[in-house]
């Protein structure tokens, strides 16, 4: 498998950006925190020795996660969790045309990331035939959206009773607590809407409603309510930002028809190279590393994540959620911000080649397209004049578009660094994943934030709660 790449050669910079050694005299600092995030946080979670407080809670799960799924295949396959994630997902496929994964924040966004870099462009515009008969996927449940809530609604027929596939739909609800409002208030609307395209009938809705969620809990218990033949299960010591690769993330790819064995496999490679390479030669440790030097020597607060393809939007916003639920505590914690280039090259490069100096950028560039490249091509209608481009393929132009905004800011004294995806895929989109929350994980332990847990969002719940009239 090809390994995704990380290059900070245009992190190190005279006075404005890294220097080589303060990124060597971090080395040992980096592998201390390596240790602890392999050695102490995983040992404490399988010997089930006393966490102490300030690694409470301790969500170390997702490290070995893809490891154990793909063992677990291979020694149970239809019985394993994956085996029955398959399962789902293809029985699912047969039966509906449409699935709205509802979910909000974790139990969701991963999700979203798999589907809008792996699955083709306007996936959801696709007749049948050319999605080769993987539903259509929507997500809801993760906003208290009154038209948006309508509008999909309506799109699935108002309630009205489904009598071919192409009309037919389902709900995957994804909740770890199974108690999030958001989540909870639309199962409650979709659920209506599906008996009622069901016709009634009770035992057809079980067979549409696929909850993921814990071993109890509300969601647990509703699906037990419903009869529903299949419950997946977020596992135990995996938090939900974390959760991407268990069947919070899988079952939706699943569905989508996405390769769960190599983005398993990928996310696995990660986790060696990670284990064994050297800082220097390391993607996780480097790309920490170049961060928290960036933020602790030159006050770069802002961590810009510019993705070079709009399929990588989504991975973006996923990854915005995780650094700042995970780091953004005890007043501490970069700000992460995702642009989508070339778009944002006319809306904030402005301001990232000279506005404060508080900023380092990321590249995700994508290496080698999906498709065969579209040559700009000659017209007799020149008066855009770009016949002298005609030959050149869009990749050539966004080859371009990069290299020439890479020195622009250099040139400016502007710090950026570069992750290579090989190309858009579940092998690409594995190692990613897995890098950035390995990353996300190291991080708070090089600084002594406890990554798991977001206990500042309490706030909000329960004043919303006071309001309504909760209690
Ligand atoms: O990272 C997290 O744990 C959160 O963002 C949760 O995923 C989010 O709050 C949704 O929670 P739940 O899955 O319990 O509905």
């Amino acid at each position: 498998m090809e390994l995704i790449r990380y290059d900070s050669t245009n992190a190190f910079l005279p006075k404005t950006g890294i220097t080589r050694l303060d990124f060597e005299a971090l080395a040992p600092q980096l592998v201390a925190a390596r240790e602890e995030t392999l050695q102490t946080d995983l040992q404490l979670m399988t010997q089930g020795a006393e966490v102490p407080t300030e690694k409470q809670p301790l969500d170390a799960g997702f490290i070995e996660l893809p490891e154990r799924l793909l063992r677990e295949y291979e020694e149970r396959r239809d019985a394993s969790e994956l085996g029955r994630i398959l399962q789902t997902a293809e029985q699912l496929r047969d039966a509906v045309d449409r699935v709205v994964v509802l979910g909000i924040g974790g139990s969701y966004m991963g999700a979203r990331a798999l589907m809008d870099a792996c699955c083709p462009p306007y996936f959801n515009e696709l007749s049948r035939g050319d999605r080769g008969s993987r539903p259509r996927m929507y997500f809801e449940g993760n906003n208290v959206d009154n038209d948006a809530t309508q509008g999909l609604l309506s799109l699935l027929g108002d309630g009205h009773e489904a009598q071919d596939v192409d009309a037919r739909w389902a709900i995957v609800g994804i909740s770890k607590s199974g108690g999030t409002l958001e989540t909870a208030v639309a199962m409650r609307q979709f659920l209506a809407a599906l008996l009622r395209s069901c016709g009634g009938d009770q035992q057809r809705l079980a067979q549409l409603v696929v909850p993921v969620t814990g071993t109890s809990g509300r969601l647990f218990e509703l699906a037990q309510a419903i009869g529903c033949p299949a419950i997946h299960r977020v596992p135990d010591g995996v938090g939900g930002r974390f959760s991407v690769l268990s069947a919070v993330g899988l079952l939706p790819a699943a569905i989508l028809g996405l390769d769960l064995i190599q983005l398993l496999q990928a996310a696995a490679a990660m986790n060696d190279h990670f284990r064994t390479a050297a800082p220097g030669e390391n993607a996780v440790l480097d790309y920490v590393g170049v961060c928290h030097l960036m933020e602790t020597r030159r006050n770069a607060s802002i961590r810009v994540l510019s993705v070079w393809s709009k399929a990588l939007e989504a991975c973006g916003l996923w990854y915005d959620q995780l650094l700042a639920e995970s780091l953004g505590k005890c007043e501490r914690g970069a700000t992460p911000l995702t642009t989508v280039n070339t778009r944002d090259l006319h809306s904030r490069a402005q301001q990232h080649q000279e506005g404060s100096r508080d900023k380092l950028i990321t590249n995700v560039i994508v290496d080698q397209c999906r498709c065969d490249p579209l040559s700009v091509g000659q017209s007799n209608l020149d008066q855009d004049r770009l016949n002298d481009l005609a030959d050149k393929t869009m990749p050539d132009l966004l080859s371009a578009a990069i290299a020439g905004t890479n020195q622009a800011y250099r040139d400016a004294g502007r710090p950026t660094s570069d992750i290579h995806l090989p190309q858009l895929n579940e092998a690409a989109l594995g190692q990613l994943l897995q890098m950035l929350m390995l990353a996300t994980a190291v991080e708070g332990r090089l600084i002594g934030i406890n990554p798991y847990g977001q206990p500042g969002v309490e706030a909000y719940k329960k004043n919303m709660n006071r309001i309504l009239g909760r209690g």
